[in-house]
């Protein structure tokens, strides 16, 4: 036990543990040589939908609070999950909200940049500025001149990268994550051989590398790449997981092999599905009424499957999906799925 929410201030913005369900259905329909179970973070919060980021923000938020910053600044596709959690989480807190949405995708959709979560963070109030930028899930100039454009007009701004992911506390809210498994665990008598995880700005598997290293089990977590520069996920869940493993006195190394990243299933391109992406979606909604989105869970939902279909894990593995939640992007490819 890494005791990581008693140990760090944390300011709760999860409802508690989130609940973990079995797929009877799913893994049935996958020839019942494994289990498989969803933890089911999409389910997390009352804010705006939550997701994997009200996590990792309960973690950041006291040091914005404590430090006196009244605008949360941060960035993201047009179509981020993480911006319109940070726009709910500032409502929440009282504080404003400016996010800079980059054009990440390749998709044209008429209203891909007016519904969905674009449009919730701006119901929720936050400023949104599209800025015509691609792919990259390093630290942004645009970001950088918004943090400088609050401070210029006379805010004090919090800053907090893509994701969530790059900043010093950016890891302990997956590597509480174990620690509230391993409570769930005992709990069902049973502990899961693997946990699938969708990866793209790496916190979320980085904390959760280090949280299942203090069990022996970091390896045992399969990210599935969703960025399509897997390279670069990998390097940066590394050095998350590093960073986050000296912050929480883990006491073992983390080796480049404890990062497992599977970059099969990120095809064609960052937030655009594949048919097989689609067939995946599709065959978790109609055997679990379990919905998941194009650009993230979709595709580990996806890897998941074809990797139970490979024998990847042994037969009898207990598998936890975690479910980071994501689907109010799906409104932005209705095109795709206006036949069902
Ligand atoms: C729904 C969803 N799944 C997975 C991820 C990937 O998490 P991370 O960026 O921490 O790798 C994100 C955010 O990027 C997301 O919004």
């Amino acid at each position: 036990m890494l005791d990581v929410a008693g140990r760090f201030p944390r300011h709760k913005l999860m409802f508690g543990p989130t609940p973990i369900e079995k797929l009877e259905r799913l893994s049935a329909h996958l020839g019942g040589g494994v289990e498989i179970h969803a933890k089911r973070e999409d389910c997390n919060s009352g804010l705006a939908f939550g997701g994997n980021k009200v996590r990792k923000l309960e973690y950041l938020v006291p040091e914005a609070i404590e430090r006196n910053c009244d605008t949360l600044v941060t960035i993201g596709g047009v179509q981020s999950n993480h911006t319109r959690q940070v726009a709910a989480v500032a409502a929440k807190l009282g504080m404003k909200c400016r996010l800079v949405q980059e054009s990440w995708v390749p998709f044209n959709d008429a209203v891909y940049d007016r519904v969905g979560n674009i449009l919730m963070s701006r119901v929720l109030g936050a400023e949104v500025e599209l800025v015509d930028e691609g792919f990259d899930i390093g630290i942004r100039e645009s970001w950088e001149r918004a943090l400088e454009d609050v401070r210029a007009k006379g805010g004090k701004p919090y800053p907090i990268p893509a994701g969530a992911s790059d900043h010093p506390l950016g890891g302990l809210g997956f590597a509480g994550f174990a620690d509230e498994v391993r409570e769930q665990e005992a709990e069902l008598g049973f502990t899961f051989d693997y946990v699938v995880v969708c990866s793209v700005t790496g916190s979320t598997q980085a904390g959760m590398v280090v949280g299942f290293a203090a069990d022996g089990r970091a390896r045992n977590v399969i990210g599935i790449d969703a960025s399509g520069t897997p390279e670069q996920t990998h390097a940066q869940i590394l050095r998350i997981a590093r960073n986050t493993a000296d912050k929480v006195g883990l006491g073992t190394e983390i080796t480049p092999d404890d990062v497992v990243l599977n970059p099969d299933y990120a095809y064609p391109a960052y937030g655009v599905p594949s048919e097989e992406t689609n067939a995946a979606i599709r065959l978790c909604a109609r055997l679990e009424g379990m919905m998941t989105d194009p650009v993230y869970e979709g595709k580990s939902m996806q890897g998941m499957i074809d990797l139970v279909a490979k024998s990847f894990f042994p037969s009898g593995s207990r598998i936890l999906y975690a479910h980071l939640g994501g689907v109010p992007a799906i409104n932005a490819y209705s095109y795709l799925y206006r036949n069902g």
